[in-house]
């Protein structure tokens, strides 16, 4: 048993939605929650801009006592999962574009995946595809604008709308019968494009195997919390009050906000 916490990262408020699945699958485990709201979209920035903040982050987690680190983020895992892996022993988890399950799932043969630039033009997204498309065709959509309108909590709006419309309508042309959601931000939209998309449309998000796969790593290692879990402590690198307003509705609870100190 180690009841030290799992310290969980995104650019943003993205990863509250796999934080979510966390907290569901392990009730007794404490969260530490970083979301690099000061800089982000991640998705349209440098690899190594990126790297620099998620090793700057992973320190920071690992100093507030972490025993596990969660990557959030696909953008961030793209760039970062395999130099946080050198840099530290713990289990860390990252996430990516579910491409197996979406191939497996596809009843056309068409998968969608949206996602970051970032992520897409990741020599791990084409690794993944080489890995798991098998004969799937699979239609990429860079999708910039979407993190920034979540950012302000702004979920169902006439412009979001419009975004999704036109993020959506060549993948539809193209005979997509899955979209993988592949960037942490858009299960928070998950209504919204529901909306746009004809009914029979699956789509398809990694969260609750990531808290799957955590939960795994911790049992296999001996290091599951036996409880109580004690309250998800946040930091924010943008305006932490920001963050706390859109705690009820991305965490369905409160929660106090620090600043990030860096
Ligand atoms: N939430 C992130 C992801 O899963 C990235 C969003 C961004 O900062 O561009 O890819």
């Amino acid at each position: 048993m180690n009841n030290a916490s799992i310290g969980v990262f995104d650019s943003g408020v993205g990863g509250l939605s796999v934080l979510r699945e966390i907290r569901q699958a392990l009730p007794d485990e404490s969260l530490l929650y970083v979301a690099d709201s000061g800089h982000v979209p991640y998705g349209e920035k440098s690899p190594e801009q990126i790297r620099e903040r998620s090793r700057a982050i992973a320190r920071f987690l690992v100093g507030q006592g972490a025993k596990a680190l969660v990557v959030a983020c696909n953008t961030a895992t793209a760039a970062a999962v395999a130099d946080l892996r050198e840099l530290y022993a713990l289990p860390i988890i990252g996430m990516e574009p579910a491409v197996k399950p979406a191939a497996q799932a596809t009843r056309s043969g068409v998968v969608g995946v949206l996602a970051t630039t970032g992520t897409l033009q990741s020599a791990r997204f084409a690794a993944l595809l080489d890995r798991f498309a098998g004969s799937v065709t699979v239609i990429t959509q860079p999708c910039p604008g979407l993190v920034e309108y979540i950012e302000q909590g702004e979920l169902e709006s006439a412009r979001m709308r419009t975004l999704l419309q036109r993020y959506t309508e060549p993948l539809l042309i193209a005979g997509c019968d899955t979209l993988i959601l592949g960037c942490t931000h858009y299960p928070f939209i998950r209504p919204m494009l529901q909306s746009v998309l004809p009914p029979d449309v699956t789509l398809i998000d990694t969260g609750a195997a990531v808290a799957r796969q955590l939960q795994q790593r911790l049992i296999g290692s001996a290091m599951t919390a036996a409880g109580p879990a004690q309250a998800c402590r946040f930091w924010s690198s943008g305006d932490p009050q920001a963050l706390r307003r859109v705690l009820p509705v991305l965490w369905n609870a409160q929660g106090e906000v620090e600043l990030l100190p860096f």
